[in-house]
């Protein structure tokens, strides 16, 4: 199998894996930059009264508007090239037929069958995977329905108001933001909550007010051996106990969602109280899989599915529509041009969607994770940057915030504003003016203050040609956040194939992992310091606090 690009030759014999800043396509890009330098973008507007709909692509409902983006014609051609050049097609087909595209972990990428319909078909390793799919989904679907209708009932037989989601990660910031875009839409009298961090001010808030008769814990993690998700789901246990008393009650107040059914056994959970998937859905891509539970329970199974469906509509649409019309594509080469021909580090994510609200969150981990890398697919390290910082807020909080620095300051930032045409209120006064803002923010960015020309001193002054892209859903429902969700995870794709890195790994968090287990151990004991010189007197300051802590803890406790 080969997953590679067709690889560049040296001269002498040898082919190196990469070759990306030799191709014809990278080079042409890096004199074109420089030739568009001297080009700003309101001439641009000037020269096509028709550049804001040439440069818009709809896809479903779906609207992107790349207009306000400093570039022309030729700059998207020369991208379009290299996205060819780099065997992009090759790349979708591998990861849509399963090829084992992971190479570090030696495993398929296939969160796309997780949205296929029951009809489709996708063999890995001889064996369709598409109906274990759907015998999951009908799983989750038939236990949602029972909590949702009261039919499922604790220990104490009152039914469930309350669905706490224990996880990190792709097993919390995926159910969490579509929860909270989507929890409008539904009448559902089942609360869902998310507890993630370690600190123990998360758990603590999240019971605070919680019944635990009425409360039901989904644990969810891919592996079942992340500490924060273990050690959140112990005290979770022990506070079920401690109000219920009868230890046969876990099995009616704790359900798992993991692909590790031996761990979730020795945890105490019931094995039939689990929910599968499968070690080729990436964490971060597995908000598709049993890892949506809390999400079918809070919004429905039915519109669970829809969300499934907007999902596999955008995975047609990549895979089958021609680049320059492929929203993921586009989304994907404009980044590219900004991160590594314009020198952009960081990008902006800006939903005008309060809803939205923890979509930069999530598509942090989504984008930097998968490519946050330096090193490629053939071991090498890349020849060039890769994931730019992602950051975001919704709008319009932002811009009483950090728009001074979008619009004025020294990093050029691209951003995505994200809009809905259709709010989910009736006030429409708000929904005109959260609009307005929007489009006004667009226009600002890229031209400037073209609106009142004349002298203006330095500080009042707007460069312009700062990019955007416009994003447009019609309304933000289940199906629409499905396709945006999945609009992003092509562009992520996008990106990694033609930097040559492999996105579906995450080896850069595993040191940290190792050494807060060994510095753990230590804060435990009375161990002489074996780290650096900060990192011991920073534990030494912590263990002195902790032994005056615990002294003052016994005084309080002991009334001797
Ligand atoms: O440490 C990073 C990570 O492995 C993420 O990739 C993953 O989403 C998260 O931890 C949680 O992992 P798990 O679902 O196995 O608990």
């Amino acid at each position: 199998m080969n997953i590679g690009l067709p690889g560049h030759s040296t001269g002498d014999g040898r082919i190196t894996a990469d070759g990306l800043l030799e191709s014809p396509a990278w080079r042409e890009l890096c004199t074109h930059r420089d030739e568009l330098a001297a080009i700003s973008t309101a001439d641009l507007f000037d020269n096509n009264p028709e550049r804001g709909t040439a440069m818009t692509v709809e896809c479903d409902g779906v609207v992107l508007d790349y207009s306000k983006n400093a570039i022309t014609d030729r700059t998207l051609r020369l991208l379009l090239r290299l996205a060819r050049d780099r065997g992009l097609r090759q790349g979708i087909d591998a990861m849509f037929a399963g090829e084992r595209i992971n190479t570090t972990e030696d495993r398929a990428v296939l969160h796309t069958a997780l949205r296929a319909p029951s009809s489709a078909s996708i063999a890995l390793d001889g064996a369709d995977v598409v109906p274990a799919v759907h015998r999951v989904l009908s799983r989750m679907s038939e236990f949602a329905d029972r909590v949702r209708s009261g039919r499922w009932c604790g220990a104490t037989g009152r039914s469930i108001r309350t669905v706490v989601n224990i996880g990190i990660g792709g097993s919390d910031l995926g159910p969490a933001m579509a929860y909270h875009a989507l929890r409008d839409t539904t009448t559902s009298r089942v609360e869902a909550r998310f507890v993630s961090n370690v600190d123990g001010h998360d758990i603590t808030e999240a019971l605070r007010d919680l019944d635990a008769e009425t409360t039901l814990f989904i644990v969810s993690s891919k592996t079942f051996t992340t500490v924060e998700t273990l050690t959140n789901a112990r005290t979770a246990r022990q506070w079920l106990l401690g109000a219920v008393g009868d230890p046969d009650a876990v099995s009616k107040h704790f359900v798992a969602v993991s692909t590790n059914a031996e761990e979730v056994a020795a945890f105490g959970i019931d094995p039939a109280n689990m929910f599968e998937f499968w070690d080729w859905v990436g964490g971060r891509y597995s908000l598709w899989s049993a890892i949506g539970l809390s999400l079918m329970i809070s919004v429905g199974s039915g519109p669970f599915r829809e969300f499934l469906a907007g999902a596999h509509a955008m995975d047609d649409h990549f895979r089958t529509a021609s680049f320059d019309e492929n929203l993921p594509v586009l989304l994907a080469l404009l980044g590219i041009w900004h991160r590594n021909f314009c020198g952009a580090q960081a990008y902006a994510i800006l939903p005008y969607d309060q809803r939205l609200a923890l979509l930069p969150a999530y598509l942090q981990q989504l984008d930097m994770e998968s490519n946050g890398k330096s090193v490629d697919r053939w071991g090498h390290r890349v020849s060039a940057d890769t994931a730019p910082v992602i950051w975001g807020e919704p709008g319009t909080n932002g811009q009483h915030a950090f728009f001074q620095m979008l619009h004025q300051g020294t990093t050029p930032t691209p951003c995505d504003f994200i809009g809905v045409l259709e709010p989910g209120h009736s006030r429409r006064e708000h929904h005109d003016l959260l609009m307005a803002n929007l489009f006004a923010q667009t226009r600002a960015l890229a031209l400037g203050d073209i609106d009142n020309p004349g002298e203006r001193p330095p500080h009042r002054s707007f460069p312009g040609n700062r990019s955007t892209n416009t994003i447009l859903l019609p309304q933000l429902n289940a199906y629409t956040l499905g396709q945006l969700i999945a609009m992003y995870e092509h562009k992520v794709f996008t990106q990694g194939w033609l930097w040559g890195v492999n996105s579906f790994d995450q080896w850069g968090v595993e040191l940290g992992k190792q050494l807060a287990g060994r510095i753990h151990d230590d804060l435990r004991s009375d161990r002489p310091p074996r780290f650096d010189s900060s990192t011991n007197a920073l534990m030494e300051r912590y263990r002195l606090s902790r032994r005056a802590g615990s002294a003052e803890q016994i005084v309080t406790t002991d009334p001797k």
